[in-house]
């Protein structure tokens, strides 16, 4: 027990000039929202949690006081922090379901959690900052739960410390960031979640939460974390909720790694609502004396429906979230679709031609630039050798990227690169040196992925990372105006197993690995805080707010098909703001799926998100490029309004044969609506008028049609100053007809 003096003073240090202590309850405010905890028989429980209550007695009196369980047996308690292990001293209560499972030093298998101190910290940015210190009633073990209410997005952000001050190492079976149950609230409950596969991410999906069941998402990618789910998720307490009705909960865990969210909704109506990092390859090793911090959990409740939980969370990203959430983000060229593997320097300097002359701001060079002899990632090796290898291929590129980056500045155009950094082939220098720094078994052969030969670096090993941070920052000092990195990421965990760790911490390896990328990432981004990120792992595996602190964006998915891309682009914009979501025009027919669109349609698709291109434009026809140029300059213009704008999502395509969306900015001064046809049943289907939202009831808007192709347009009041409020009562009178007809409108207040 030798560090508990240590231990307790560490966690009373932290702000003791300043901080205050907090009674036996306290109120946690946002805007429109607040939690109610409240310390009873010792131990942190929540009384509420919605919509704003402003009395704490009010609060107290409300609460459902006899907790749920129709026995005593079964009753749990709505704990702030739900561990595995007693509620009461000698009663009834036992959690089976909680979080935190810890095993002791002893072998002691539960936690019987006591709040020791609750205290605000002073917070210089004017948030409140709540610190709940729980200690197990007996062991010297601290739970510190951390949460700061940002006023303005309704969002709380909370997430733990655990301290482990035992005379031995405990074992972390669960290690939740956020567990937190409510007692009655609702008798009935929806989850809404994204779920999706390799260039078919962010499918919506929504199911009821029956009485006795638990809905589980998750990923053990250990890399592609959102290729499949993503770690966010909605929940309405009651029947139903819609875009602009219904009590919803919304929750984003920040985690690149693999990670588990479920909602329990036990035999009483008891909600316990968990997410956090995987355990799955066995319980983490927390060593005496060390502490770990476990990633942030942000929640946020509404009881407008969904959409207000978007915009909250689009807001949370650009204001805390984000490096840069205010920064208007380029327009780019990507080479990738363009050209893949096949380049000359010759073809990369036509494509910025190209970039230029549409008005584009950036060249980013794709896949394909690196590796030496055997190992040089060319036309006939593709993408079987040389990752790991962050050296100029001289061969293809014999003014290496610094000459690229030359050629793009004398364009005007700024610079930027692709590289996989968390990556190795087999086939490459780097494993050649050193095949111990993969994740492997110690007994069994290397699986591998992509190309035959691609496999994961282990990054919880210092030293590997040390070596790729030494390679890009030798590629990064050189090129003197780098603006962006596009990080891709190819493969999962084929593996499960580290050299550098020894046998009793094998388990700690997913979570050691997050935690190491994130180090390699923030060292980066602080010496190069002028170079952007793209997060890309085989289109959207990297869609999460843990690698969203270090990158601006991100790849949404490989599929570039603008019509698929409707329904992706609306999945994501469910947690992820549109400065965030790459979306490209490309060409025809679309790689992936093979359909053609009109160019309009692929615009007014890609300039609903962060505009790009992935093409060379010398295969677009001059008519082509000169409707480029000015979808270009328009977006230019709308760009503040898209990229910071609050989204309002009008039509569903889930539900429709067309969607449609719009944009306002803060001020209610200038708007932008997106309406997409999908495949239509008959030519002359009837659009009902769109009711916007979001407009100033008091204010009139000039209504213009943008991206108009072929003098088509679709809307008979283009030209006039309608009011705010009848433009939401009556709505937008619009017109679509045959497939993948478009239009984009903005509205400006006069
Ligand atoms: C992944 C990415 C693509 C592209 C290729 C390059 O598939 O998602 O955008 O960068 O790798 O190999």
């Amino acid at each position: 027990m030798k560090n508990v003096s240590m231990l307790a003073l560490a966690v009373c240090t932290a702000g003791t000039l300043f901080a205050a202590e907090v009674g036996d309850s306290f109120l946690l405010h946002t805007k429109n929202t607040t939690l109610a905890l409240c310390r009873q028989q010792g131990s942190w429980n929540v009384l509420h949690y919605g919509a704003k209550v402003s009395s704490q007695s009010d609060a107290f009196a409300l609460a459902w006081n006899r907790w749920a369980g129709g026995n005593s047996v079964s009753q749990r308690r709505p704990a702030a922090y739900a561990a595995y292990g007693g509620d009461k001293d000698g009663g009834y209560g036992f959690n089976k379901f909680g979080g935190l499972q810890v095993t002791h030093a002893d072998g002691c298998l539960t936690l019987h959690l006591v709040g020791e101190k609750a205290e605000t910290l002073p917070d210089e940015t004017g948030v409140t900052h709540l610190v709940l210190v729980q200690r197990d009633r007996f062991y010297p073990f601290w739970v510190v739960q951390h949460f700061r209410a940002l006023e303005k997005c309704d969002v709380i952000e909370t997430w733990i410390e655990l301290r482990n001050g035992e005379d031995g190492a405990v074992r972390l079976g669960r290690m939740d960031s956020f567990a937190m149950g409510f007692p009655l609230i609702a008798n009935a409950f929806r989850f809404q979640y994204v779920t999706g596969q390799w260039a078919a991410e962010a499918q919506l999906r929504e199911t009821s939460i029956e009485r006795g069941q638990t809905v589980s998402i998750g990923s053990r990618s250990g890399v592609r974390d959102a290729w499949e789910n993503n770690a966010s998720f909605m929940l309405t307490a009651g029947e139903t909720s819609s875009e602009t009705s219904g009590r919803v909960f919304g929750g984003v865990l920040c985690w690149s790694g693999s990670w588990g969210i479920s909602v329990q909704r036990d035999h009483c109506d008891f909600v316990e609502i968990r997410a956090g990092a995987d355990t799955s390859a066995g319980a983490y090793v927390l060593d005496a004396g060390k502490s770990i911090t476990l990633p942030k959990f942000a929640f946020t409740f509404s009881s407008k429906g969904k959409g207000q939980i978007s915009r909250n969370i689009h807001r949370w990203a650009r204001d805390w979230q984000l490096p840069a959430g205010s920064k208007l983000r380029p327009v780019l060229l990507n080479s990738w679709e363009g050209s893949y593997f096949s380049f000359t320097e010759k073809v990369l300097h036509d494509m910025m031609d190209g970039v230029k002359e549409m008005g584009g701001e950036l060249f980013v060079l794709d896949d394909g630039w690196f590796g030496t002899g055997k190992y040089a990632r060319d036309d006939v090796h593709k993408d079987k050798v040389g990752l790991g290898d962050w050296v100029i291929n001289p061969e293809k590129l014999p003014n290496g990227l610094v000459g690229l980056s030359d050629e793009a500045k004398a364009r005007g155009l700024k610079f930027g690169f692709w590289v996989e950094p968390e990556m190795v082939n087999t086939n490459s220098w780097l494993y050649e040196a050193h095949p111990e720094w993969v994740i492997r078994e110690k007994n069994r052969p290397v699986n591998v992925g992509r190309g035959g030969s691609q496999t994961v670096l282990d990054y919880s090993n210092p030293a590997v990372r040390q070596n790729t941070y030494n390679q890009l920052d030798a590629l990064y000092s050189k090129i003197l105006d780098l603006a962006y990195i596009k990080w891709d990421a190819n493969a999962d965990f084929y593996n499960m197993g580290s050299t550098y760790l020894d046998a009793a911490h094998q388990a700690n390896l997913p979570f050691d690995y997050t935690v190491g990328l994130y180090d390699l990432l923030a060292k980066l981004r602080a010496k190069y805080p002028q170079v952007d990120i793209q997060a890309c792992s085989s289109g959207g595996g990297h869609v999460d707010f843990g690698f969203l602190r270090y990158a601006d964006e991100f790849w949404g998915s490989d599929d570039s098909d603008a019509r698929e891309r409707v329904f992706i682009q609306w999945g994501e914009s469910q947690f992820y703001p549109a400065c965030t979501i790459a979306a490209h025009v490309t060409d025809v027919p679309n790689h992936q799926t093979h359909r053609t669109t009109p160019l309009k349609y692929r615009f007014d698709v890609a300039m609903s998100a962060r505009l790009g291109f992935e093409l060379h434009p010398k295969n677009m026809s001059a008519e082509d490029v000169a409707f480029a140029k000015k979808c270009v300059a328009d977006y230019k213009r709308i760009r503040p309004t898209v990229q910071q704008g609050d989204l309002y999502r009008l039509v569903s395509p889930y539900d429709n044969n067309y969607a449609a969306l719009m944009y306002v900015n803060e001020e209610a001064t200038h708007a932008v609506v997106f309406l997409w046809g999908l495949a239509r049943g008959n030519w002359s289907d009837f659009v009902p008028p769109l009711a916007l939202q979001g407009l100033a009831d008091d204010k009139s808007y000039a209504v213009k049609e943008i991206n108009v192709a072929k003098g088509r347009k679709h809307c008979r009041v283009d030209g006039r100053i309608l009011g705010g409020s009848a433009l939401g009562s009556m709505g937008l009178p619009v017109r679509l007809s045959g497939d993948y007809d478009s239009a984009v409108f903005e509205l400006t207040a006069k």
